[in-house]
């Protein structure tokens, strides 16, 4: 309704009030005057609630010429009309581009003209709708800041003539993402609604290319719009069979709650298989490759959505986000052998013709990947999760599917199990994204687990296909369901935004948390020269990858008339070379970081098992930082021989900080190496920092007391391996230069004070440590160059530099440096 009808609608009503009030006292009477304006009140208040306003999107699609728009999302806009225009909503769609408004128009009208309509309407009732959205539909050129104000005005303008009250504007980023910040500045300056309507802006992908510059790129948009305004689309999050991973949980809670982890699930696999290649995107693909286009964003969120807690509430978009994010949080980081990578052979070719480079080019680029990932809590404790995606492969597939261990032997044979729920048949899950043999989306279990409830209304049985085997099993194996109307992902998730349902989308926690879960391998891999394949069927078993312990690897070596020839591929620095030398007057090994890390885990654990054969026990000593980590990983993953049962853990030095700071080092310490390996808890000697709820305060003691607990179980308080490392500053454990504590006397563990944040630290002091057995100092990193140079020249100063101050009494110092820490 108009304003102006409302204003006199609302006259109306207070005259009518006035004339109640009048009929019910006399003016005279004391209260008449004082009752009216209450009178009034009430009635103006109904009469304008009465009168609610009709809402108004307006949504405006950037990039509106482009291929995506054309292919998808005008689709999505046109399918949201269908569905919402019957229920009261009022929209208006503006396409905007660069593009002058006449050749814009033009190009929009063809696009607007081809859209298809749903089976489900009727034609004729179809033809009137989309001549309706076609009439709602505008080009709009979109360039300068004072186009968005203009843009503004007009759709204020509209709202305020067809007497609609504005919800919201919608603004669709179908544009590169080098022009977002551009447009982002225009939309929060000059194209805000009102204070009364939510904006919402959507975003494609790319997000960055690794953790920095997601972050950038996040702090970036952050500073325009609010979080809770950005909707980042991953599109797979819409594909239908993905989109009800979740639903499936919540609604088979029952049959699932017994079954969804570790005791029953054998294995989790996320697979995207294609059959195209990069040729004619090679520009886009040789920056990116295969795991930042499909596994960092869409294989990585679909793994959350099998592996994330269920929330009470699955319907709750915040609950979602929320256990999701705590999903990344439980993956185990990494390692370079986590990865297989492929290429295949005609990639590098078609880089050399699209890109114009010189004849011996060889592209490192992966387009194959298998990763495995292992999830981190009680639920998924040891069960492989594999993501595997790759172009040029034999099948065009997407499928999630949950592999249940299967414990029964069956003493028929097989012929005798047809038709018959043998439990012997494999027991799986599988959330069938699409193509492949059946074409279609759907959600299969097997018939020997349980019939699963599905919304009726939208998921229905799929009819017997005798033709179709999946995984090995005819498809009467399982009980199979599909859509009922099959819908395009972006139609999903355009309704999506309209209802503001946010977990379909990606928060910045959770695309950062994906990059701190994805850069180090990258990173690590970025000179891995990955295996050729043919390509297509040919592939044969090349591609085939096994587990190996926590590993990965190809099954079959890899045949010699694939592998470039020499020259081609840049070599690789790290081929097995450990140098031998002194340092210091003591023995030095030198080597690339991964070697350097080997070794040193291998020295360790010669140690302890020299320490346990003789006495019974083993007694390390571990600094905290950044270093170790990948140590410790080491330890954790590959020495099954480690004496864990008989070794004692203790730390070299610690912040004053609770235990559950990520600054702690005993958090540290607990997340890459306690969590994997079976030390007895009485064996683990956390430095006792935080006493009586506060942190390192002298009068508690917590030095003296580490100190006794050390006399105690430490024979001659000489451990067998203390590991170090050495600040740039020419600090070690937590003793640093000009700070008297610690360097020499009788205590064995002192409080002191560290140049940087945080300020107070707990230390074995140096009298201690060079009692031990053997020291091993760890140095890595080409910051350390400068230091590494001037230590190796200076005497006996630890007042100066501590780490000069370690010469044990009678054990044996060994330096353990990478050649970029040693070599610069
Ligand atoms: C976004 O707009 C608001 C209001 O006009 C303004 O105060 C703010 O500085 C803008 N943000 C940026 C990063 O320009
Ligand atoms: C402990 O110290 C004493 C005296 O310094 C020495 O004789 C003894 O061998 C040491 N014990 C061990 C187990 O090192």
């Amino acid at each position: 309704m108009p304003p102006s009808q409302v204003v006199t609608r609302c006259t109306l009503t207070l005259r009518l009030a006035f004339h109640v009030q009048c009929n019910t006292l006399h003016p005279r009477h004391p209260g008449f005057w004082k009752m009216l304006p209450v009178a009034v009140w009430v009635a103006l208040l109904g009469c304008l609630q009465a009168q609610e306003l009709q809402e108004h999107v307006s949504i405006i699609l950037l990039g509106a010429t482009g291929d995506l728009a054309k292919k998808y999302l005008w689709q999505g806009l046109f399918q949201l009309y269908l569905d919402e225009a019957g229920k009261g909503h009022h929209f208006s769609f503006h396409g905007a581009a660069l593009t002058a408004p006449e050749q814009g128009q033009e190009v929009l009208a063809k696009v607007l003209e081809s859209l298809s309509c749903p089976k489900d309407v009727a034609p004729d009732r179809c033809a009137e709708l989309k001549g309706q959205f076609q009439r709602l539909s505008q080009y709009r050129q979109l360039k300068t800041p004072e186009d968005y104000l203009a843009l503004s005005k007009d759709m204020e303008a509209l709202v305020q003539r067809e007497g609609l009250r504005e919800a919201g504007r919608i603004f669709y980023f179908s544009v590169p993402p080098f022009a977002y910040a551009d447009i982002a500045r225009s939309i929060n300056s000059s194209c805000r609604p009102g204070p009364d309507a939510w904006l919402r802006v959507v975003l494609e992908k790319p997000f960055g290319h690794d953790y920095l510059s997601a972050q950038q790129l996040a702090e970036e948009l952050g500073s325009f719009f609010q979080e809770e305004e950005m909707y980042r689309v991953d599109h797979y999050l819409g594909k239908q069979a993905v989109a009800q991973i979740l639903p499936f949980r919540d609604q088979n809670r029952k049959a699932l709650d017994g079954l969804w982890n570790r005791h029953h699930v054998e294995r989790v696999e996320v697979v995207l298989k294609e059959t195209l290649d990069a040729e004619g995107r090679t520009s886009f693909y040789e920056e990116y490759g295969v795991i930042r286009d499909v596994l960092q964003n869409h294989l990585t969120e679909i793994l959350t959505l099998v592996a994330m807690e269920l929330p009470h509430d699955a319907s709750s978009s915040a609950a979602v986000l929320q256990h999701k994010l705590q999903a990344f949080q439980a993956l185990r980081g990494l390692r370079r052998g986590s990865a297989v990578l492929g290429q295949y052979q005609a990639y590098s070719e078609q880089v050399r013709r699209e890109l114009h480079k010189p004849d011996g080019f060889q592209s490192l680029t992966p387009t194959f990947a298998g990763i495995l990932v292992h999830v981190d809590n009680l639920r998924w404790e040891g069960v492989p999760f594999i993501l595997m995606s790759g172009k040029a492969l034999d099948e065009r597939v997407g499928y999630v599917r949950v592999l249940f261990k299967n414990r029964a032997f069956c003493a028929q044979s097989e012929k005798q199990w047809v038709g018959d729920r043998s439990r012997c048949l494999p027991q799986q899950i599988v959330f069938y994204i699409g193509h492949g043999e059946l074409g279609s989306p759907a959600v299969l279990v097997s018939r020997t687990l349980f019939r699963p409830a599905l919304p009726a209304g939208s998921w229905k049985e799929l009819e017997a296909r005798p033709e179709v085997r999946l995984f090995g099993r005819p498809l009467s194996d399982f009980y199979a369901y599909g859509p009922v109307r099959e819908q395009d992902a972006y139609s999903t998730l355009i309704s999506h935004i309209f209802h503001g349902r946010k977990d379909s989308f990606i928060t910045t926690e959770n695309l950062l948390a994906s990059w701190v879960f994805w850069t180090p391998l990258l990173e690590g891999l970025a000179r891995e020269a990955p295996r050729l394949y043919p390509g297509g069927a040919e592939n044969g078993h090349l591609l085939d990858f096994e587990f190996r312990g926590s590993e990965l690897a190809f099954c079959l070596q890899q045949p010699e008339q694939l592998v470039p020839g020499p020259g081609s591929a840049p070599p690789r620095p790290s081929d097995f070379q450990v140098l031998r030398a002194t340092y210091r007057d003591s023995p030095l090994v030198a080597a690339w970081p991964e070697e350097l890390i080997a070794k040193l885990a291998d020295d360790i654990e010669a140690a302890a098992a020299k320490a346990v054969q003789r006495f019974g026990q083993f007694h390390l000593a571990l600094s905290g930082g950044s270093s170790p980590v990948a140590l410790f990983q080491q330890l954790a993953a590959g020495h099954y021989g480690f004496p864990w049962a008989h070794t004692h853990l203790w730390l070299v030095d610690e912040r004053c900080v609770p235990p559950w700071d990520p600054e702690s080092n005993f958090q540290g310490l607990q997340t890459h190496l306690l969590r994997h390996v079976w030390v007895p808890h009485y064996n683990v000697h956390p430095m006792p920092v935080h006493l009586r709820r506060r942190l390192c305060a002298e009068e508690d003691r917590g030095a003296q007391a580490y100190a006794e607990e050390i006399s105690a179980l430490v024979t001659n308080g000489s451990f067998d391996l203390v590991l170090l490392g050495m600040g740039t500053d020419g600090h070690t454990a937590s003793l640093f230069p000009q700070s008297p504590t610690g360097l020499d006397g009788e205590q064995l563990v002192v409080l002191t004070e560290s140049p940087v944040k945080p300020h107070h630290r707990m230390s074995l002091s140096l009298p201690l440590i060079n009692r031990a057995r053997k020291v091993a100092v760890l140095v890595m990193g080409k910051l350390k160059r400068d230091i590494t140079l001037l230590v190796s020249r200076v005497g006996h100063q630890p007042k100066k530099w501590p780490i000069s101050g370690i010469l044990p009494d009678s054990g044996q110092l060994v330096w353990y440096m990478d050649y970029e820490a040693f070599l610069g």
